[in-house]
């Protein structure tokens, strides 16, 4: 028998960026998850198949053996074994595990991947030694993770990816889970260059640096943007998100965020009618978000294609991280 767990992604529809320095960001778990398959092992290896990512390796002593792919990758998979060893850690017990990865999540694209990947380790790992840990717990562990990927993440994507639902997150109070009627799809379109968050959010400080006053204003007004868009959000008055998502999109072109390609996806999304489209994440490539009436949808959907990226559907989704017990056999490979 093993445990499968899986966590969802997340996107970003205001606030990016301007959280890092005045808040809110709101965010939203999607229904595109990661899947996580644990069971033991008889030594204290941590072994991490993620073959249909390209990589496979094992983790001895914290240090990373690649039995396929490249040795780089070592640093993302730590972030795995750290969640599973901290895991194990909490609960006392001494173990090896092998961990099988299989995402619906694209990697480095802004949609949360590496937050999901670890909360669902954790929640399968501890379901696997018995244990019945607080979604507090799991999301705390897994931040523990993510911290090795990302240097000093928020919290937001571990604690929406644990939860699930709507939450909005500022500097000083924290994150704030809301309810929401989540019968809302949304388009994602996918540029593909991947990108790293650090970086980017490194960009911004330095062109704060260079314009103090002016960049001041521009990520007030992003705060204030994020601040009304959670209200329009929570009232549904999809028109009013939208305005405010073009709002907040001109605002990252502002400070150097986006580029050529996903400048191309948000004026061809709204050019096909959707009513708002922004990118979302750090920026620098990756995703792209846009909201648009139903009998619009698939023509906006049709239209980020036709640029040659990625475009699919999601819904909002209120299921955080599950976990159970399964056959060997039953794990989709
Ligand atoms: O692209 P992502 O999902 O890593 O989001 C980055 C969000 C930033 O505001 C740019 C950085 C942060 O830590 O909040």
């Amino acid at each position: 028998m093993q445990v499968e767990a899986t966590a969802p992604g997340k996107m970003i529809l205001f606030g990016e960026h301007s959280v890092v320095y005045r808040g809110p960001a709101v965010v939203l778990a999607i229904d595109r998850r990661a899947r996580v398959y644990v069971s033991r092992r008889d030594d204290r290896k941590v072994y991490v198949d993620a073959d249909n990512l390209g990589f496979s390796g094992y983790f001895e002593d914290d240090v990373y053996h690649a039995v396929r792919g490249k040795v780089w990758r070592g640093r993302n998979l730590a972030a795995l074994n750290v969640a599973a060893k901290k895991t194990m850690d909490h609960l006392g017990v001494e173990s090896g595990v092998n961990l099988k990865v299989r995402s619906m999540i694209p990697i480095a694209v802004g949609l949360g991947s590496s937050a999901a990947i670890c909360v669902a380790t954790v929640g399968a790992v501890e379901r696997l030694f018995d244990a019945d840990l607080s979604k507090e717990e799991i999301s705390r562990l897994a931040f523990e993770g993510e911290t090795i990927i990302h240097g000093k993440p928020s919290g937001v994507d571990n604690t929406v990816s644990t939860f699930g639902g709507v939450l909005s997150y500022e500097r000083d109070s924290g994150i704030k889970h809301h309810k929401l009627d989540l019968s809302m799809p949304f388009i994602i379109g996918n540029t593909w260059k991947k990108r790293s968050t650090r970086k980017m959010v490194e960009s911004v400080a330095a062109l704060k640096e260079r314009n103090p006053a002016l960049m001041d204003s521009i990520i007030d007004a992003m705060g204030g943007i994020a601040g009304e868009g959670l209200d329009a959000l929570l009232a549904k008055d999809i028109h009013r998100i939208g305005d405010l998502m073009n709002m907040n999109h001109g605002l990252l072109s502002a400070i150097g965020v986006s580029t050529m390609k996903l400048e191309a996806l948000v004026y061809t999304a709204r050019q096909n009618g959707a009513l708002g489209a922004k990118l979302t994440g750090a920026g620098g490539g990756g995703c792209m978000i846009a909201v648009a009436e139903e009998e619009k949808m698939s023509a906006v959907e049709k239209a980020i294609r036709r640029r040659k990226s990625e475009s699919y559907r999601v819904q909002l989704t209120d299921r955080g991280v599950e976990s159970r017990w399964i056959e060997e056999e039953n794990a989709d490979t």
